[in-house]
């Protein structure tokens, strides 16, 4: 059984393929932490727990004389604020009475087979299209545990979903306001977990527009240290996941565990050291500009938490991970069938194009191989440049005389497929959408809003607006041939306040607006399920798992110099699949950064993910025309194993500190085929030789080289290879090992 309860105990195991979590139903029925780990068997771990008398951290009443019971320093499920916890709380309300205090003790618990579900929200799901409860079919298994504030009455829901084979545990919580009054709820997260010992270092992924999901690896120290994002999305600037390890945790070994939130809007996470050394991690949304308003029976329920665990280090940490998305997050036809190499205009033209120019683009690619040309920014209402026509989702007949359906089947002729841009949660001030409702915009009355690429944010959180965007692509889906669509979102929001809410519910816009995005969208695929979306938010601002729901790629970064990418990819690949990456091929010198790469090497950076061309291709010499046949060919050809086989980083961490060439490698399922990458970032005089161990090959099996050695699966894991013709700035190499 996945999850157990043993009534003598009060214990709760919820056991994995390779991993406990433990909590017990403890002293006053407060729920403590008891493990999280390697799997134990046998054992309970309740010896773990400790008390002494520590100063200044008080008792519950219930404890009496015992001065070594408190809240303060007992591992705990889920701690609120006001009553002794003086760490970070998970939660924080403000009764009906004013007081700001909460204090959840065990009532019942539930244990039903298949995954829970959240409303409204994306969750982990167990089999596609049938995540209902009790269905017995289903792998995973629910603990859902009922808690109780006894002085108020409110009820909270702490939900843990088991996911035995993938080795995942997903936390979320629910609060019932089953007091006579109005609560306020200020603070809500998905996710604490307590560690009683040892030494941790936090990584996270932080960065900036074009720059995203840089690695960062800190040691923890005593206090807290968080990060998170107040834009109304994920963020370009700090994704929401972490990394928990020892200090001594390596790719190939050692314990960590990872947290990725299943959300795209607000959040906070991070970890606090407190006085006895003990380490308390956290995950939720950001408590900053959050306040819902509870009315007596309402509830509010929190997004997921994804956690896994490893005692093997972080590649095998990934591949949890990379398996639960791609199998149990991303959804629809383009789950697992091909997703076709398209040809993206959006740096070959920016806003400057017609149909001619964008048939000229499609006929080259066509005769390249590409499978589909998408058409971004700049095809609808006014839209030259970037200061008017966002919400205007109507063809431009002066760029496209014979509409979208006609270039569409011009285009379909040519044997490709035609996908399109759209940002609907924007708005230009110059666009007739503003001009006919400028209360849909979020700005504050009396206040000059914020512009950013001189657009403002539609107040998704409003019924009237999702109808309107639903209207409006819908029409253009369903009067076009139209396979593919970008999603893109292009600024961080601020000015938060809906003109549909009262003045006391303003607390709750951010959360409602991205409860309208996941509605919109999810109308969207019920109502077209062979359309591919990709995600988008000026790149990679909004790169998280509860996008990936909805849409199975997302553009990676805007940023798409080929050597900027290995460390944008590389950080993205710790908790993502690498098919949900979009990777295209664009001119040099690059767009962003100036930077010249051979033609060679973009293709083989591009190809770690869901690959495409961003460039006119009519401007390439013949000689860049036939390597484009060839990578497409290539791509076409490695498509599974990129996509469905193991992904590991070669290099070790800290790839991009003092090491000249960052490399890495995908393993198809049966081992019996590899494709190896391999990028010098800095070449020297009198070069030395590049090596490297391979992963993931078996062991036992000898495998072919492309020159035709032929070299076992341990002696190119253990004394590793010497990489053919690495040298020469920017250079790739890319070659394919198949067991004899
Ligand atoms: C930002 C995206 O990331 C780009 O690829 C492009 O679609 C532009 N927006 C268009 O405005």
């Amino acid at each position: 059984m996945a999850v157990t309860y043993n009534e003598s105990t009060k214990i709760f195991t919820l056991q994995t393929a390779e991993t406990t979590y433990q909590m017990m139903v403890g002293r006053y029925d407060i729920l403590q932490h008891l493990y999280y780990g390697k799997r134990v068997d046998g054992s309970t771990m309740e010896y773990l727990l400790w008390g002494t008398d520590v100063g200044f951290s008080g008792n519950p009443y219930e404890a009496e004389g015992d001065r070594t019971f408190s809240l303060d320093t007992q591992p705990q499920e889920y701690p609120s604020q006001g009553v002794g916890d003086y760490r970070t709380s998970c939660l924080e309300v403000v009764n009906p009475d004013g007081s700001m205090a909460a204090d959840f003790r065990y009532v019942s618990h539930e244990i039903t087979k298949g995954a829970y579900t959240i409303t409204g929200m994306p969750a982990v799901y167990d089999e596609e299209g049938n995540n209902s409860l009790g269905n017995n079919s289903l792998g995973s298994t629910t603990l859902s545990i009922l808690l109780k504030d006894a002085s108020t009455g409110l009820e909270l829901v702490l939900k843990y979903g088991v996911f035995e084979k993938e080795d995942v545990i997903t936390r979320a919580a629910e609060l019932r306001n089953s007091t006579e009054g109005t609560v306020s709820l200020e603070k809500m997260l998905s996710v604490c977990l307590d560690m009683p010992f040892g030494k941790w270092d936090m990584i996270h992924f932080h960065g900036r527009h074009a720059m995203e999901r840089q690695t960062e690896r800190t040691p923890l120290c005593h206090g807290t240290v968080s990060f998170g994002s107040k834009r109304g999305t994920s963020s370009h600037h700090h994704n929401p996941s972490l990394l928990l390890c020892t200090p001594q945790t390596t790719e190939d070994a050692g314990d960590c565990y990872g947290m990725t939130f299943v959300y795209s809007g607000n959040f906070i996470a991070g970890a606090e050291v407190e006085q006895m050394g003990q380490t308390r991690v956290f995950m939720g949304i950001h408590p900053e500009s959050f306040c819902f308003r509870l009315a007596p029976g309402d509830t509010f329920e929190t997004p997921q938490v994804i956690m896994s665990y490893s005692d093997k280090g972080f590649t095998d940490l990934s591949h949890k991970f990379h398996k639960i998305i791609r199998d149990h997050i991303c959804r629809g036809k383009y789950k697992y069938a091909r997703r076709p190499v398209l040809i993206n205009n959006w740096e070959a033209t920016y806003f400057d194009f017609n149909e001619e120019k964008i048939l000229k683009i499609a006929s080259q690619a066509a005769e390249l191989g590409i499978e589909m040309l998408v058409l971004d920014d700049g095809w609808f209402g006014k839209r030259n440049g970037d200061c008017s026509g966002l919400g205007d989702w109507f063809v431009n007949p002066d760029k496209l005389p014979e509409g979208l359906s006609g270039l569409s089947e011009k285009i379909n002729a040519m044997g490709m497929k035609f996908g399109l841009w759209f940002e609907p949660e924007m708005i230009s001030e110059d666009s007739e959408l503003y001009r006919a409702h400028p209360d849909w915009a979020l700005r504050i009355p009396g206040r000059k809003p914020n512009r950013s690429r001189f657009q403002l944010v539609l107040d998704m959180s409003r019924r009237d607006v999702r109808d309107y965007l639903f209207e409006r692509m819908s029409d253009i889906l369903s009067n076009a041939r139209i396979d593919y669509v970008k999603w893109d979102m292009n600024r961080s929001m601020c000015d938060i306040y809906s003109a549909a809410l009262p003045a006391e519910r303003q607390g709750e816009v951010y959360h409602r607006c991205i409860l309208g995005v996941y509605e919109l969208l999810e109308r969207l695929t019920s109502a077209f399920p062979d359309l591919m979306i990709e995600g988008c938010s000026g790149g990679g601002g909004r790169f998280d798992a509860a996008m990936l729901y909805y849409s199975p790629q997302i553009w990676c970064s805007d940023d798409t110099d080929a050597v900027e990418r290995l460390e944008i990819q590389y950080g993205t690949s710790f908790l993502y699949p690498i098919g949900t990456v979009g990777s295209h091929v664009s001119a040099c010198p690059n767009h962003q950064t100036g930077r010249i790469t051979p033609f060679h090497t973009r293709g083989v950076v591009a190809m770690a993910g869901s690959f495409g061309y961003e460039l006119d291709l009519n401007t390439l010499p013949q000689n860049e025309k036939e390597e484009v046949k060839k990578q497409v060919s290539d791509y076409k050809k490695y498509y599974e194993l990129i996509h469905q086989g193991a992904y590991y980083r070669l290099n070790g961490a800290g790839a991009f500190h003092g090491q000249e060439f960052v490399a890495w490698s995908f393993v198809s399922e049966d081992k019996k085929q590899a494709l190896v990458n391999l990028v010098i970032t800095h070449t020297r005089a009198n070069s030395k030789p590049v090596f490297i161990k391979l992963k993931g090959l078996d062991a036992a099996a000898v495998y072919r080289l492309e020159d035709g050695r032929c070299l076992s699966g341990s002696a190119l894991m253990n004394a590793g290879i010497c990489i053919p013709s690495a040298s020469g700035e920017y250079r790739a190499v890319q070659f394919e090992l198949n067991a004899q």
